[in-house]
C-alpha cells in the first residue's frame, strides 16, 4: 500500500506510543512508525502485553498495528523514510553538573537531533513532542541547519497534554492541540502540515497555533498551574487538621465558583508522576537563569509544599502509631502515582516507603498494576535500611496480620473492599491513613478502625 505521508516518532514511551497509536488509528492513509533504542520496549509494543498500562490502549494499537502503525528499532531507516518526525524522548531532570536537580537533561533529545541529520537526505518537519525548556527549538534548529547536505529542517513545537491513565481519551478528545512555529512562510507551512494531522479528528477551534516560544512555555506553565492547585489545596488540608474544617467541603465550596472550577482540588498525599515536579523545577531554573528570582521562588514553593505534604503524611503515621513503627506490618494500598496506571515515577509512595523503612517497619506493598515498578524503585532502599518489604497484589492477603493501612493510590477498587473482613484479620489497634480521602471514614470507624483522613478530623477509639 502506498501511504500519503510517512510519520515517524522517536521515543516509544508513555507519550510516543499512545499518541502515535491514535494518529495511526485516525489517519489510515498515513504510515506511522515508532522507533526506540530500547529493543525490549519495541518488542512489547509489537505484542499483546504493551510496555505501559493504559485503559483502552491495546484496542487502539490492535486496530492500526501492521496496517499503518509500526514499532521498530531501526531508527536510521525510520528517519530516512519520514516526512514528519515527532521527537518524544525523555527529558528528565538533570542529576549531575550545572543545574543538577532543576534543569532538563537534554542529552537524549540532542542525540536525536544528530541522528536526524545523519540519516536524512531530504527536507523534513521536526516536531518537538517532548516537554522542553523554552527556546529549545532554537538549539534544535542550530544542530539541524549545520548539516553539510543543504537540507532544510523546519522545527515545530507540539507539546503533549495527555495525562496517564486517561491518555487515550485525552488524545481522542483533547481540550486543545497546541502547535507553535516560526512565523515565516516555511514555518507556517510546516505548522499547517502538522495541523492537518490533528484536524482529522480534532475540531478546528481546538487547534491553537502560536509562535514557537509560546508553545514551548505553555506546556511548562500548564503543568505548573495544575500542580499549583494541588499544592494550594494540600496547604489548606494542613490548616483544616488544626481547625476542624473539612478539606473536602472546602474543595466543593471553593470549586463551585465558576471562576475557580472543581477539578484538581482533591487534597492528597501529594502529586507524583514524571511531569509536574520536573517541569516546575525546569520553570524555576529558567526563571532563575534570567535573573527572575521572585518568579523562580514563587513556583518553587509549589514543589516545596508537595514535599511538605508527603512528609506530613509519613509523620502522621509514625506519630499516631505511638511514635514507633519498628517491626510493625504496614500495608501501602497502591503504589502507582495515580489510579489507572502502573507508572510509579515520582510516586509519593516512594517517599512514604523510604521513610517507613528507615523507621524499620515491615511494609507490604499492594497495587493492581505497579508492583513490578515498585520492586525496582525500592530495591536500593530496602538494602540500605533495616525495614523489610513484601509485594502482594491481593489487598486481603496483604492486610492479614497488619497493624496499619495507608492509602497511597486512589484505585476505585479500594472503595469496594470488605473492610469488616480486613479488620478481623488485622492486629489491634488497627489504623487507616487515607492519603487520598477515598474511603468511607465513618463506616471504617464504626467497624473498629482508628481513621486518619487528610484535612479532616480523625476518628479514633482512644479516650
Ligand atoms: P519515556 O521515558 O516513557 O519514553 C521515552 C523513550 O525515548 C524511552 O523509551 C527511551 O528509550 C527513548 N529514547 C531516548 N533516547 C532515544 C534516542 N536517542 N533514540 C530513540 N529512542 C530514544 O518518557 P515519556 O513519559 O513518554 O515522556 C516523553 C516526553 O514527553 C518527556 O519530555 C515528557 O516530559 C513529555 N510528556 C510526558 C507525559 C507523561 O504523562 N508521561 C505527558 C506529557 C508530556
Ligand atoms: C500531568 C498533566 O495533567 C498532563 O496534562 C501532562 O501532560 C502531564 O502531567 P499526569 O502526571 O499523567 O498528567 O497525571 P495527573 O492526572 O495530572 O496527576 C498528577 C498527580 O497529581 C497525581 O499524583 C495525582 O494523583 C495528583 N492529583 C491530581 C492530586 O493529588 N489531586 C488532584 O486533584 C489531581
Amino acid at each position: 500500500m502506498k501511504y500519503k505521508k510517512n510519520i515517524l516518532c522517536i521515543g516509544a514511551g508513555y507519550v510516543g506510543g499512545p499518541t502515535m497509536a491514535v494518529i495511526a488509528a485516525k489517519c489510515p492513509d498515513f504510515k506511522v512508525t515508532v522507533v526506540d533504542v530500547n529493543a525490549e520496549r519495541i518488542r512489547a509494543w509489537n505484542g499483546d502485553r504493551l510496555p505501559i498500562f493504559e485503559p483502552g490502549l491495546l484496542e487502539v494499537v490492535r486496530e492500526a498495528r501492521g496496517r499503518n502503525l509500526f514499532f521498530s528499532t531501526d531508527i536510521a531507516a525510520g528517519i530516512r523514510e519520514a516526512d514528519i518526525i515527532f521527537v518524544s524522548v525523555n527529558t528528565p531532570t538533570k542529576t549531575f553538573g550545572q543545574g543538577a536537580g532543576m534543569a532538563s537533561d537534554l542529552q537524549y533529545w540532542e542525540k536525536t537531533a544528530h541522528e536526524i541529520v545523519a540519516h536524512s537526505d531530504r527536507a523534513k518537519i521536526i516536531v518537538e513532542k517532548s516537554t522542553l525548556p523554552v527556546r529549545t527549538a532554537e538549539a534544535m534548529e542550530h544542530i539541524l541547519q549545520e548539516n553539510k547536505k543543504g537540507i532544510h529542517f523546519e522545527v515545530v513545537s507540539n507539546p503533549e497534554f495527555l495525562a496517564e491513565g486517561s491518555a487515550v481519551r485525552d488524545l481522542l478528545e483533547p481540550d486543545r492541540v497546541l502547535i507553535g512555529s516560526r512565523q515565516t512562510e516555511a514555518g507556517l507551512q510546516a505548522m499547517r502540515e502538522v495541523r492537518e494531522i490533528f484536524a482529522r479528528w480534532v475540531p478546528a477551534e481546538k487547534i491553537i497555533t502560536t509562535n514557537l516560544w509560546s508553545a514551548e512555555l505553555s506546556k511548562l506553565v500548564a503543568n505548573a498551574f495544575l500542580a499549583q492547585r494541588i499544592s494550594s489545596i494540600n496547604a489548606v488540608s494542613a490548616l483544616c487538621e488544626k481547625t476542624g474544617a473539612d478539606v473536602g467541603e472546602i474543595s466543593f465550596a471553593v470549586g463551585s465558583d465558576k471562576r475557580i472550577g472543581p477539578r484538581f482540588l482533591n487534597a492528597s498525599i501529594g502529586f507524583g508522576g514524571s511531569c509536574f515536579k520536573k517541569d516546575i523545577l525546569n520553570l524555576v531554573y529558567i526563571s532563575r537563569s534570567y535573573g527572575l528570582i521572585e518568579v523562580a521562588d514563587y513556583w518553587e514553593a509549589v514543589v516545596r509544599m508537595n514535599e511538605y505534604q508527603q512528609e506530613r503524611f509519613v509523620q502522621a503515621i509514625i506519630r499516631e502509631m505511638f511514635h514507633t513503627v519498628v517491626g510493625k506490618k504496614i500495608v501501602l494500598l497502591g503504589f502507582a502515582f495515580k489510579a489507572d496506571t502502573g507508572d510509579t515515577r515520582e510516586s509519593p509512595g516512594i517517599h512514604v516507603a523510604r521513610k517507613l523503612l528507615e523507621e524499620r517497619a515491615s511494609l507490604v506493598i499492594s497495587d493492581p498494576q505497579a508492583l513490578e515498578n515498585a520492586r525496582r524503585d525500592l530495591a536500593a532502599i530496602v538494602g540500605a535500611t533495616a525495614g523489610t518489604v513484601e509485594y502482594e497484589p491481593d489487598p486481603y492477603r496483604a492486610a492479614a496480620g497488619a497493624q496499619g493501612l495507608a492509602v497511597i493510590t486512589e484505585w476505585p477498587a479500594y472503595r469496594e473492599l470488605d473492610f469488616e473482613k480486613i479488620f478481623a484479620s488485622m492486629g489491634k489497634p488497627a489504623f487507616v491513613f487515607d492519603g487520598r480521602n477515598i474511603l468511607d471514614h465513618r463506616r471504617l470507624f464504626e467497624i473498629g478502625f482508628n481513621v486518619f483522613p487528610l484535612g479532616k478530623p480523625s476518628l479514633t477509639h482512644f479516650a
